[in-house]
């Protein structure tokens, strides 16, 4: 029997345990953090993929026999293995990185820069640029692209944003094919989503969401005052409060993020695999890089890919089908080392033509440009500890990518009701390694924001360019880095809106909201646009070419469409010419979307998973 006493020692004991413990995992993240921002800001992005090369390039090794072989095991490889192997097929996921092992890459706040410089990234960046990025060391843009199970999910911003209901029935018009309108595709946005709100305002339908899938999304607790201001600004313009996830996206929305309910990143390799690996069906094979599908040149049917994996090359076998999924830049470049692309660039590289399809001849990329203002803003710094304390408990800064938890989509030089311009505000100190990380030349940089204060930035994102670039191969060699030409602003319409964006926002910092907290334009002239008068029209437009960067949302390399004239994939997504080949990830997408690519990608990857296993499932046995 107890007595009081020892009521209270027990009480006490469990008081120390939560609270001993707590100190050692925020020791233990404080760590992380401090390693992690460490090495970001040494770390050297990669420029090859020697490190996958094998030891002896031409002996082959037999790896087997699958049903289905998936290359590569980002966002939509992870869901399409996932989903194929809930039946009774025999899938590999070949992936060239790792498993995400939660380390420092769990706090959705160091996603940008910090992730980028990480082992996780791929590290591309674009060839010189003609018309924008100038102001970036070499006129490259960077192009980071995430390298793990998982793709992107391991560094991305886990924002939700589908886009709007018109883009996706303009796909369906472009291919010719009524299921990818969007009253179709929403039942597989909404198949995989959980959707939760911790937010009592502003929450008019909840019927575009799902709420019994694996990925958790939430709307994030508004940061009063920088949230508050940016949404009273925008009311004070006639931009109302929205869901950026319904048809009526215009307007600002509180942010809706895919982190787990707990504040951590949820990438899709520990979020939809992970689970399932005891399948005995489902192989996971990390490390593995694929130079090539192997297609019979006779039959045109792919069979297999061939693989290298610590040293060694294997070739697989594929008895029903493979599928691509190896992202905007591996997809089409593993395409044509396999023979399947433009003609001529293939016979340049001395490579035999199977298919000649125009394979990465339409990259789209979403470009912005960041205005920043003074203010008068004193905000009391957080320290790490106690930013820690909310974290454990699932909450606060560490939580979110932003500070600001408020955003806004508008249309600007267009008719109807989709947006094509998206614009979010945040808090950003000045500091040299800012600068390093987010690739600025020094001068640029420095004449800008050198000034060692926290910034109000507003980034202003052109959702949909009419510029289209390339992905090329350097030649032959499948461990060379191809050549990635977004062309940047070569459409002359592409830089008016960046333009007609920045008006906005000098109108928006102009509102009582905005005046309240003092903001102020820092009006420090751009070294290489003096010679141009202040803030006229041509300075803007010499400061967008100086200051645009890409949004990382890249897609469109090998698109959809309703014949191989139009398109390299059709609407099921088979590669025109080809039997038993695939390509399912965000380079098929045959037209930029009015908001970030990630769940697209996912939605899609349900999809095509839905179609393939109703096609082959009489061709299995035991169910
Ligand atoms: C910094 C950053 C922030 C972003 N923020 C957001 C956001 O907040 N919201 C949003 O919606 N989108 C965001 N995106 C974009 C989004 O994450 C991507 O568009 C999406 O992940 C693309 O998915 P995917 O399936 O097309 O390809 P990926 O995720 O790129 O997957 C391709 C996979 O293939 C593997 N692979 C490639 N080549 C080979 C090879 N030869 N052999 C074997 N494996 C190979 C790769 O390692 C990778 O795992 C962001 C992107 C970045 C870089
Ligand atoms: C810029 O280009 C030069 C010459 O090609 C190269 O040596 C250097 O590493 C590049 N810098 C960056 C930051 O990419
Ligand atoms: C994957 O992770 C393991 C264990 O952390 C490590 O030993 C290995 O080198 C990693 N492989 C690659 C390709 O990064
Ligand atoms: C900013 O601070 C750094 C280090 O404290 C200093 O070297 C630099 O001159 C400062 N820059 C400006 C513009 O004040």
């Amino acid at each position: 029997m107890f007595t009081h006493c020892n009521k209270t020692f027990i009480l006490l004991l469990c008081v120390c345990y939560i609270y001993c413990d707590n100190a050692s995992e925020i020791e233990y993240l404080k760590n992380l953090i401090n390693e992690g921002t460490r090495q970001a800001e040494n770390y050297q992005l990669r420029t090859d993929a020697k490190i996958h090369e094998a030891n002896n390039d031409n002996i082959f090794q037999e790896y087997g026999t699958y049903d289905f072989v998936i290359i590569g095991g980002g966002t939509s490889g992870s869901v399409v293995a996932s989903r194929l192997s809930e039946l009774d097929f025999q899938v590999l996921l070949l992936e060239a990185g790792n498993f995400s092992n939660n380390g420092f890459e769990q706090f959705i706040r160091f996603a940008e820069p910090f992730h980028m410089y990480t082992d996780w990234n791929w590290g591309y960046k674009s060839v010189p640029q003609q018309f924008g990025c100038l102001g970036v060391v070499n006129e490259s843009c960077l192009l980071p692209r995430g390298k793990g199970v998982g793709g992107n999910t391991l560094i991305n911003d886990a924002i939700y944003s589908r886009g709007h209901p018109s883009n996706f029935d303009d796909w369906a018009r472009i291919v010719d094919d009524a299921s990818w309108s969007y009253d179709e595709v929403l039942k597989w946005f909404k198949k995989s989503e959980n959707f939760h709100s911790s937010n009592s305002k502003a929450r008019p339908a909840f019927s575009y969401h799902g709420t019994a899938g694996e990925l958790n999304v939430q709307d994030r607790i508004p940061d009063t005052f920088l949230t508050d201001a940016f949404v009273r600004a925008n009311e004070e313009l006639g931009y109302h409060v929205t869901d950026m996830n319904k048809p009526s996206q215009i307007g600002t929305s509180i942010y809706q993020y895919y982190v787990s309910k707990t504040g951590r990143r949820q990438d899709f390799g520990n979020l939809f695999l992970k689970p399932h690996l005891k399948r005995t069906n489902l192989k996971v094979l990390t490390g593995s890089y694929v130079t090539n599908i192997v297609i019979n040149p006779s039959t045109k049917r792919a069979t297999g890919a061939v693989f290298t994996n610590a040293g060694r090359t294997y070739r697989v076998k594929a008895k029903l089908e493979v599928i691509l999924s190896a992202g905007v830049i591996g997809s089409p470049q593993i395409l044509m080392l396999s023979g399947v692309g433009p003609k001529k660039h293939l016979q340049q590289h001395g490579i035999t033509v199977i298919e000649d399809l125009e394979v990465g001849s339409t990259l789209r990329d979403q470009l912005y440009v960041d205005l920043r203002f003074s203010s008068n803003i004193n905000i009391p710094e957080e320290s790490l500890d106690d930013q820690l304390k909310d974290y454990i408990k699932g909450i606060g800064t560490l939580t979110a990518p932003m500070v600001n938890q408020a955003l806004g989509f508008y249309k600007i030089n267009r008719p109807g009701s989709t947006p094509n311009v998206e614009v979010f505000s945040d808090l950003i100190a000045y500091s040299d390694g800012e600068r390093r990380l987010m690739g600025f030349k020094p001068e640029i940089y420095e004449a800008l924001w050198g000034s060692n204060n926290t910034h109000v930035s507003f980034v202003i994102e052109n959702l949909l360019p009419k510029s289209t670039g390339t992905v090329r191969l350097k030649d032959n060699n499948p461990f060379e880095y191809p050549l990635i030409d977004p062309n940047v602003l070569a459409h002359h319409e592409d830089i008016d809106v960046l333009y007609q964006g920045i008006q906005f926002i000098l109108r928006l910092a102009q509102t009582r909201a905005y005046q309240r907290l003092g903001l102020s334009y820092i009006a420090n002239p751009l070294p290489p646009c003096r010679h141009l008068q202040f803030r006229s029209k041509q300075y803007w437009y010499c400061f967008i070419r100086q200051l645009s960067q890409s949004a990382f949302h890249p897609v469109g390399t090998c698109p959809m469409g309703a014949s191989r004239r139009h398109g390299v994939v059709d609407s099921d997504l088979k590669v025109f010419g080809i039997k038993g080949l695939r390509v399912v990830d965000s380079s098929v997408f045959p037209t930029q979307i009015s908001g970030h690519p990630d769940v697209a990608a996912l939605m899609i990857a349900e999809k095509i998973s839905e179609i393939i296993k109703s096609e082959h499932s009489s061709k299995t046995n035991g169910f």
